[in-house]
């Protein structure tokens, strides 16, 4: 059966002793606590080393926040999957709306970064997710469909069971503006129903379908009731320990 995964996506937040200090004070947090789902901290780049050493011994799993598609070489500024493997992460958050908006990523791009970080063995965290104007003139559907085919749908079944989709609708992020729960259900079950299409059932009842946008302790336990509903990839309220938690313990 499927994972429920609260996973906290720091973006380009905290100094390296403040991330640090984060993870210890989740770890702290969680020890004693039985996490009804899987926890995951995607801090910078430059964190990842020492945030996985703070959270050892304790269930929290790290993530990045993007990757390259190349294995090596000649790429300045760029940083492989396989370093980031080598830091202790396991997991890879791609196709951010913030890269797609910000850096020019398009679905062929999330595509080649997918495989590459698959290649590497990292879990990838894939976002999919519509503009406010996509939202208001009903293409939606269309869109979030497009990404997950243009960027998943060459995988095989056995690769696509690596794979955890982040349903964040753009107008969401940040905004403080969350989708209801019946538009987060819909969604993802129109998701899932797609991979069923593609893979069979049993591969879209495994795999993970998370929520994303202005997700808070207030909002959580109504979100994550729904069932296709599998957890939440959250950013502002990542950033607080005591936030967090309130969000994991909604499960
Ligand atoms: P938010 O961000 O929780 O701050 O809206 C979510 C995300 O971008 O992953």
């Amino acid at each position: 059966m499927r994972k429920n995964i609260v996973a906290g996506n720091w973006k380009m937040n905290k100094t390296l002793q403040e991330g640090v200090a984060l993870a210890k004070e989740l770890k702290d947090a969680l020890s004693g606590v039985k996490a009804n789902c899987e926890v995951i901290v995607a801090p910078p780049f430059i964190h990842l080393a020492s945030v996985a050493d703070a959270v050892k011994g304790s269930v929290v799993k790290v993530a990045a926040q993007n990757c390259s598609d190349k294995e090596s070489g000649a790429y300045t500024g760029e940083v492989s999957p396989a370093m980031v493997v080598s830091t202790g992460a396991s997991y890879v958050i791609l196709g951010h709306s913030e890269r797609r908006s910000y850096y020019g990523e398009t679905n062929a791009v999330v595509k080649a970064k997918v495989d590459a970080a698959i290649g590497n063995g990292l879990n990838p965290i894939v976002c999919v997710g519509e503009v406010l104007e996509e939202r208001e003139n009903g293409k939606f559907f269309d869109v979030v469909s497009a990404q997950v085919k243009e960027s998943l749908f060459h995988l095989d079944a056995s690769a696509f069971g690596k794979v955890v989709i982040a349903y964040e609708p753009v107008w969401a992020i940040g905004t403080g503006k969350t989708a209801t729960a019946e538009q987060a259900q819909e969604m993802h079950a129109f998701i899932r129903n797609l991979i069923a299409e593609k893979y069979g059932s049993e591969v879209a009842e495994n795999t993970s379908i998370l929520y994303g946008g202005s997700c808070k302790p207030s909002n959580a336990k109504e979100l994550f009731a729904n069932k296709d509903v599998d957890g939440g990839l959250i950013g502002g309220a990542s950033l607080k320990a005591a936030d967090f938690m309130g969000i994991i313990t909604a499960f």
